[in-house]
């Protein structure tokens, strides 16, 4: 289903061609509702670029754009800019149009991409805490929303599974082990001999080189170092699996750090063989002179111990995704401070001759009430797993409060459902290079731009459905009279406009947004217009109203990973 924003695009585009005007500016949606529905400054870039009366163009395109099919006339505001008001029976019949339309008015990407999408990615024997939330939970959105628009996505955890934190963690494993802790509780384990070795190294440098010589046996294929490894990732994994079942997350492949071990070498050689990397002070290092934000950062891709590191295997990476996966598109979901790298990272797999569409989609910091990064009150990282619980446990409270009548078992569904999409959308809700304070008040409140808002908007109209006791028959045709009707219905067909836009530079929050508007105009309309009491035509009208409304507001939630429960 075209929108109307691609609609009045085209009739842009023609009316720019006839006039003889060079093709410039784009059509919005208004900014003020006075001024009608959608908007556009063709006219005043085109002045600006040929130095012209910005009226008197804007009169000019007016003067050939045909929309009197869809639009009352055009109007001219300010310095030149063009005014368009959709006909109330246009949107009437866009909004009809809707309810027969299973992507809700989402068109499918004209030009279908393989996507491989690497997020969250957490590293082994490493517990998962707070700051993995935004690189998962964003990642799954994008995931997500590219899926839904049509693309070819591979979903790939790409686990830090092979670090030089094994040298540790083996050292610890043969010499500080403790058994029956690490059945209760096996990551809690595995961080106390890590920090127990890192310990012991930095006090004596017997233990340093032990551990050093842990990691070399493993590197060189060791049986028994192999198979302690091998356990720590089994364990690390289980871990990780509890957080994705909770949090539905779910990959199509884990290809972590270890999976390219054995392609490292021929990285090495490759690049030193193309001349793009060069030997210095005993490194094997990629030099970026030309580039003078990169002239004095190298790449280091072997060190002068002769082992490989994080750079050399997301080369590896590269290839494997664009020459095995066929990728055309790879995005990589990661903290700000990971910039340089995968900077380095793009501009060698360029020279190299790797194309693709290349992007590092980075995220911001969740922060304590302090303004600093979130920590316990020991100062420690914040376990996801413990957020997650209280998240659960804070919303059934509220579930118990509200809801007391709720058999039990749905009860504890619906407080996971609020929980866990209170958390999600606390995070996506904000710009994601945004440092945001965690607040479980803030995130948890049925009022103002919040996941429990939103569900509990569309809770209210499933209520609706159920008091009229009928099924949902579409209306075939829709009367707009209320402004609040009208206003409702256009944001309902905006849906297919903004879905689209929030991949251009990796914004759920606009969707997000979106739904918070979507919702506070289904609130408006709710009090201006009865529905079940209202006469027909209204009321098969207003009851279609409610049910695209429900169904946008379920899956733009869903696109963001946000699950609704149908009581609350
Ligand atoms: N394991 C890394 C971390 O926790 C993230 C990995 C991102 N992906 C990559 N291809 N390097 O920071």
């Amino acid at each position: 289903m075209e929108t109307f924003q691609a609609l009045l695009t085209q009739k842009l585009a023609e009316a720019l061609t006839a006039a003889d005007l060079p093709q410039a500016g784009a059509v919005t949606p208004a900014t003020d509702a006075r001024f009608g529905d959608y908007q556009t400054n063709a006219a005043l870039v085109l002045a600006k670029q040929l130095g012209q009366d910005p009226r008197a163009l804007a009169q000019k395109i007016v003067d050939h754009l045909a929309v009197s099919e869809w639009c009352d006339p055009p109007t001219i505001a300010g310095a030149g800019f063009i005014n368009l008001t959709l006909r109330t029976a246009t949107i009437a019949a866009q909004t009809a149009g809707l309810l027969r339309d299973e992507g809700l008015g989402v068109e499918k990407a004209a030009t279908p991409k393989r996507i491989v999408i690497d997020f969250g990615s957490p590293n082994v024997a490493k517990p998962m805490h707070v700051g993995h939330i935004r690189s998962t939970v964003l990642g799954d959105a994008l995931a997500r929303i590219a899926s839904f628009l049509g693309h070819d996505v591979i979903r790939d955890n790409h686990i830090g599974d092979w670090g030089t934190q094994f040298g540790m963690v083996i050292y610890g494993w043969k010499n500080l082990l403790d058994r029956a802790a690490l059945e209760r509780d096996p990551i809690a384990e595995l961080v106390r001999i890590y920090k127990g070795a890192n310990d012991r190294a930095t006090a004596d440098s017997a233990v340093r080189e032990a551990c050093r010589e842990e990691l070399v046996k493993l590197q060189a294929g060791d049986a028994e170092n192999f198979a302690i490894w091998t356990e720590c990732v089994a364990l690390s994994l289980r871990e990780f699996e509890v957080a994705y079942k909770i949090l539905d997350i779910h990959y199509d492949i884990q290809r972590g750090e270890s999976f390219y071990n054995d392609r490292l070498a021929g990285v090495v050689e490759r690049l030193l063989k193309s001349g793009l990397a060069e030997i210095s002070e005993g490194a094997v290092c990629v030099f970026f002179r030309d580039i003078p934000e990169l002239a004095d950062k190298p790449c280091i891709i072997r060190k002068s111990d002769g082992g490989y590191n994080y750079a050399t295997t997301d080369i590896a990476t590269v290839d494997y995704r664009i020459n095995d996966l066929k990728a055309d598109t790879v995005w990589i979901v990661t903290g700000a401070p990971q910039q340089l790298h995968f900077r380095q990272i793009f501009e060698i797999a360029w020279r190299e001759g790797y194309r693709a569409d290349f992007r590092h989609i980075t995220h911001g910091s969740i922060l304590g009430d302090d303004r600093k990064l979130m920590k316990t009150r020991s100062g420690e990282n914040v376990a996801l797993r413990d957020v997650l619980e209280e998240a659960i446990g804070r919303a059934r409270k509220i579930v118990d409060e509200k809801n007391p009548d709720l058999p039990e078992a749905e009860r504890q569904a619906v407080a996971k459902i609020i929980g866990i999409g209170a958390v999600k959308y606390a995070d996506l809700s904000q710009y994601r290079m945004t440092d945001y304070i965690f607040s479980w008040d803030r995130m948890l409140s049925f009022q103002g731009n919040t996941a429990p808002y939103l569900q509990n908007a569309y809770v209210r109209i499933r209520s609706i459905f159920r008091k009229a006791g009928e099924e949902f028959v579409p209306a075939k045709e829709l009367v707009l009279v209320a402004p609040e009707e009208r206003n409702l219905a256009t944001r309902l067909c905006q849906f297919g406009e903004i879905v689209p836009t929030v991949l251009n530079d990796f914004r759920p929050n606009v969707l997000a947004n979106y739904l918070f508007e979507l919702a506070n105009s289904f609130h408006a309309f709710y009090e201006a217009c009865p529905v079940l009491k209202s006469t027909e035509p209204a009321r098969s009208s207003r009851l279609a109203l409610c049910e695209l409304t429900a169904r946008i507001l379920h899956r733009g939630l869903d696109l963001l990973g946000i699950a609704v429960p149908e009581k609350m």
